[in-house]
Parts: structure tokens; C-alpha cells; sequence
């Protein structure tokens, strides 16, 4: 099994970070692991061109966005660790997606294709708004609807999400957490 693990949050050491970090521990003896931390990648913004559709690849300049799609295709998991902004994930993460469409989905005639159909994804969020408010649309749950509409395009399905709601209190929460996805792994890999 291959695990792609993408940190989309510009802070090196931070709830995201440190949850993808125990995954990435996790996962050490059961996958073969990539850590990629997006901020450091360089990736050209999406210029609308579509030409993607027939091409099958973003005819940009071959930059990271490129070498991480290559990835994708050759990752049996994929997890995805962002911080909320404004009920979104962060530009970069977006950005990368932009660069990516044919990578999810490819149309042939009147057929939508879900290029990645098969492959599992976690998500992992958080939010400086405390529960409930996590909850709501323009919070956290709206950066995972927008996560999830490009990996439902991929065929790829959502084995877990992982929302830390308050992040500002994540020491006291972190031993429950990480206990919490170390019965999940335990299951189901
Ligand atoms: C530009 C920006 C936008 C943000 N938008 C939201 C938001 O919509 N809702 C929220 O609860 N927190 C928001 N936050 C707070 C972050 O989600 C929070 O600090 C996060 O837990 C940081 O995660 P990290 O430590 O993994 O970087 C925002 C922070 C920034 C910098």
C-alpha cells in the first residue's frame, strides 16, 4: 500500500501538522509514506484554459503541481490535513486542486470519468471555532464539503474525517485524539 500525506497548512508545527504526523507514525510499518508540505512546493495558479479536458495533463510549465498529481495517481491513500479558512481549505490546497482536474475526472463524450475510483482518503481539519460552530457551513463543515465535492469527482471515497473543533485547546485534547485514530488504523489497515 501507498500513503500520500499532504500538509496544507502553512504552520510547520501545528494541529494539522501534528495530526498528520501521528498518521504518518502510524501508518510507518503497515504503507510505504510520502509526506509533502505544500507550503514549500511551488505551483502556478490554475489559468482557466480547460485544456486539460482533451490533454489529459495541465499543459503549465511542469511544476510541483505535476509531480504531485503523479503521486496521486500512485497512492492507494491519500491524506489530506488543512486548516479551516473561511469555511474553506486554504488557497494553496485549492490552487493545487485547480491544477489537478483531469487527475479526478476525465469527460469523454456525454461520460464523466472518476479517474481515481477505489482509493481511500481521510480528511483531517480544524477551527479555531469551538463546537457547534465547527458545524455549521461557513466553518469547518464547509471546508470539508469542498474537499469532498473534488474526491467524490475522483470516485474516491471518505474513510474518515477528522475536525478538531477549538484548536487553540488542542493539548488537552490531543492524548484523546490521537487515541482515537490509533483504534481506527488498528481496525481498518
Ligand atoms: C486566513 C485564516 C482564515 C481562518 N478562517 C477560519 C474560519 O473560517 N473558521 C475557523 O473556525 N477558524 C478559522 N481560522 C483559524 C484556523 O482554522 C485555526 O487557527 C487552525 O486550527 C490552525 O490550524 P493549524 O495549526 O493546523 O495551522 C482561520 C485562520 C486564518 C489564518
Amino acid at each position: 500500500m501507498k500513503t500520500l500525506i499532504l500538509n496544507g497548512s502553512p504552520r510547520k508545527s501545528g494541529v494539522t501538522a501534528q495530526i498528520l504526523g501521528h498518521f504518518s507514525d502510524l501508518l510507518q510499518t503497515r504503507s510505504e509514506i510520502e509526506n509533502i508540505y505544500l507550503y514549500a512546493e511551488e505551483i502556478k495558479p490554475c489559468r482557466g484554459c480547460l485544456k486539460c479536458r482533451p490533454d489529459k495533463t495541465c499543459i503549465l510549465p511542469h511544476d510541483a503541481a505535476h509531480d504531485i498529481a503523479f503521486k496521486i495517481n500512485e497512492s492507494d491513500l491519500l491524506i489530506f490535513g488543512f486548516p479551516t479558512y473561511w469555511g474553506n481549505m486554504p488557497g494553496p490546497l485549492k490552487n493545487l486542486f485547480d491544477r489537478c482536474v483531469p487527475v479526478f475526472e476525465y469527460i469523454e463524450g456525454f461520460q464523466i470519468k472518476k479517474m481515481q475510483k477505489g482509493k481511500k482518503a481521510i480528511i483531517v481539519t480544524s477551527s479555531s471555532a469551538p463546537f457547534p460552530y465547527n458545524q455549521l457551513p461557513s466553518q469547518s463543515r464547509g471546508a470539508i464539503r469542498s474537499i469532498k465535492t473534488i474526491l467524490n469527482a475522483g470516485g474516491i471515497e471518505t474513510i474518515r474525517v477528522v475536525n478538531i473543533a477549538n484548536s487553540k485547546n488542542f493539548d488537552q485534547k490531543r492524548a484523546s485524539v490521537f487515541e482515537k485514530i490509533n483504534h481506527f488504523i488498528n481496525w481498518k489497515f
